[in-house]
């Protein structure tokens, strides 16, 4: 999908024109892979633009630099802040929030001795990941030949670019076979999550979703679906899952904060129940979007407010 600039791009505390954030091929990141990042949407509530859990994606994006040693000098509070002004200062909203730590142009080899640390924020307008609009639709997927990052390889719990191509495998693989989205198994065969997207299944009154300990990332819409489930008092089992699971399931669904939460319609071409987004998941939307869109009141205070500084900017999403 064509990425719509937007006016200024935040980089190491200032803004700067979009057009003007460009890097040196022999950066670090590009020879090595040494990024780290978020994805982080901005709603449009009535109150106004609202970025949704801004300091857990702001410390997750920290965790993921601390975890592959990459120095910088900013606290979750300033990567909030920088959000907030690079939002309020584009205009643009609703909206998709790309902060970004990297390591820059300096030293040639693996060791990063010598490379800057470089921090960049975007935002742009941005649409429904999967599926074709119809929050009750079912997407069809495959469970991916890849499996997942094994432990003690790359960190899943960092969200780091390196560890996408694994996830350029799994989407690739599933397009080139006609699904929307694959699923990838951990290295001893048990359910992991999408290429983009966590994973969560019912199974008779319980939702089951697999622990961090099978190469997943600590999702923060997973985070939030977990709290929602246990508001509404529905029984909820971080456990290992496997793969036959996802073909008995009674409801199948992806959450992220591309994916929001996507019902999934089949598996392997075997389909979930009426291949439609079933009970469980149908309450669990019903919050979920109630809150993102201003129609159920924020109780867990999971959204930060932008000040308007610009006039609002219409994109097509
Ligand atoms: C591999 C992977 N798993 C899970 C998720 C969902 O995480 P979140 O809900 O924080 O967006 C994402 C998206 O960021 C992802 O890329």
């Amino acid at each position: 999908m064509a990425i719509q600039s937007s006016e200024h791009i935040w980089h190491n505390g200032k803004l700067i024109p979009w057009d003007d954030a460009k890097i040196h091929i022999m950066s670090h990141v590009v020879n090595y892979g040494s990024s780290v990042f978020e994805g982080v949407r901005c709603y449009a509530p009535p109150a106004g633009p609202a970025i949704f859990r801004a300091p857990e994606h702001a410390q997750r994006l920290l965790d993921s630099a601390k975890i592959y040693r990459i120095e910088h000098s900013y606290s979750a509070d300033n990567i909030v802040q920088a959000m907030v002004d690079v939002v309020g200062s584009n205009g643009i909203w609703p909206c998709y929030i790309r902060p970004l730590i990297f390591r820059g142009y300096g030293g040639v080899g693996v060791n990063p001795e010598g490379c800057p640390t470089e921090v960049y924020i975007a935002n742009y307008s941005w649409g429904k990941y999967l599926g074709k609009g119809n929050p009750e639709d079912g997407v069809d997927v495959c469970v991916s030949s890849w499996s997942r990052l094994a432990p003690n390889t790359m960190p899943t719990m960092a969200k780091s670019g390196a560890n996408y191509m694994n996830s350029q495998l799994i989407k690739m693989e599933a397009i080139a076979n006609g699904f929307v989205e694959g699923i990838a198994l951990d290295v001893n065969g048990f359910v992991s999550e999408g290429s983009g997207e966590n994973l969560f299944l019912v199974k008779g009154d319980a939702l089951l979703t697999a622990p961090l300990g099978n190469s997943v990332l600590p999702g923060i819409t997973r985070d939030c679906v977990l709290k929602l489930a246990r508001d509404l008092g529905i029984t909820v089992r971080e456990q290992m899952i496997p793969r036959e699971m996802l073909y008995i399931a009674d409801e199948v669904f992806f959450t992220g904060t591309a994916a929001e939460i996507t019902p999934i319609g089949s598996v392997d071409r075997i389909t979930v129940a009426n291949g439609k987004a079933g009970a469980i998941t149908k309450k669990l939307q019903a919050e979920f979007y109630g809150i993102v869109n201003g129609k159920v009141e924020d109780r867990h205070g999971w959204f930060t407010p932008v000040p308007v500084k610009k006039p609002h900017l219409a994109f097509s999403s």
